[in-house]
C-alpha cells in the first residue's frame, strides 16, 4: 500500500470525542520517546504529521489522522514518562485506556518498543493489559539505524526470549527506523491485510 493522502482530523482526551466512523484504525503506543510520532511521519511520508520533539511527553492528546480517506491511524501520549506527575499520570491511563476500550474500529496496536534497550517492566505490563482485555497488538522496534546489525540481533534475541517467558508465542513484530525508512513496506502491507480482514468480517 502507498499513502497518498494523509490529513489531520482531531485531537482530544475524550473516546466520545473521536471521529465517529467504521472506518478501520490502527494505532501507535509506546513510552515516551520511543519514536511513535516520528514512525507515523515516516509511513505517511510526511515530515511534521505529527509533532515529535527530543524531549518525552511531546505528544498529550489522542491524535487522529485520516489516511487515503480509507482508514486512521492514531498517534499517542506515551506512557512511563517518570517526570509527569503522578495525578497526570493517572489521567492518562484513564483515557487512554478507555480510548483502547471502548474505540470499535480498533483494528490493531502498535506497541513501540526501543530496540536499543531490553524489556521494560512497564511494557511488559501494558502487553499483558492488552492482553487480558483481548486488544489485538503487534510489536514494533524503533530506532535501529542506532545500532549494528549484530548488536540488533542480539537485542531481539534477548527480547524473543523473554517474551517466551510471558506469553505462548511471540506477537507478531517488526523491525524500524523512522531515520532510515526501515520497515516501511513491511509495516504498511501488515496494515493493508488487516484492513482487508476488517473489511471482509464488516461485510458478514
Ligand atoms: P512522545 O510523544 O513524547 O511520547 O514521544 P514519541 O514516542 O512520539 O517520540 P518522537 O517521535 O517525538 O521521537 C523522540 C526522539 O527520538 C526525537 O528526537 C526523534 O528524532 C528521535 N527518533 C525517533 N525515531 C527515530 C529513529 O528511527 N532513529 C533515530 N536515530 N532517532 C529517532
Ligand atoms: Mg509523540
Amino acid at each position: 500500500m502507498e499513502i497518498t493522502k494523509a490529513e489531520f482530523v482531531v485531537s482530544n482526551t475524550d473516546v466520545k470525542k473521536c471521529p465517529k466512523t467504521h472506518l478501520p484504525e490502527f494505532a501507535f503506543i509506546g513510552r515516551s520517546n520511543v519514536g511513535k510520532s516520528s514512525l507515523i511521519n515516516m509511513l505517511c511520508g510526511k515530515k511534521d504529521l505529527a509533532l515529535t520533539s527530543s524531549k518525552p511527553g511531546k505528544t498529550q492528546l489522542i491524535n487522529h489522522f485520516l489516511i487515503n480517506d480509507a482508514w486512521y491511524l492514531v498517534d499517542l501520549p506515551g506512557y512511563g514518562y517518570a517526570k509527569v506527575a503522578r495525578s497526570s499520570r493517572e489521567q492518562w491511563e484513564e483515557f487512554i485506556s478507555y480510548y483502547l476500550l471502548e474505540r470499535k474500529n480498533l483494528v490493531c496496536v502498535f506497541v513501540l518498543i526501543d530496540s536499543r534497550i531490553p524489556i521494560q517492566p512497564v511494557d511488559a505490563q501494558f502487553m499483558k493489559w492488552l492482553g487480558e482485555n483481548e486488544i489485538p497488538f503487534c510489536i514494533l522496534f524503533t530506532k535501529t539505524d542506532k545500532l549494528t546489525k549484530n548488536e540488533l540481533n542480539k537485542n531481539l534475541n534477548e527480547y524473543h526470549t523473554r517474551m517466551m517467558g510471558l506469553w505462548e508465542e511471540m506477537p507478531d513484530n517488526f523491525i524500524s527506523s523512522a531515520e532510515k525508512k526501515t520497515g516501511r513496506a513491511e509495516i504498511l502491507g501488515y496494515v493493508e491485510e488487516n484492513i482487508r480482514l476488517y473489511n471482509q468480517h464488516l461485510q458478514k
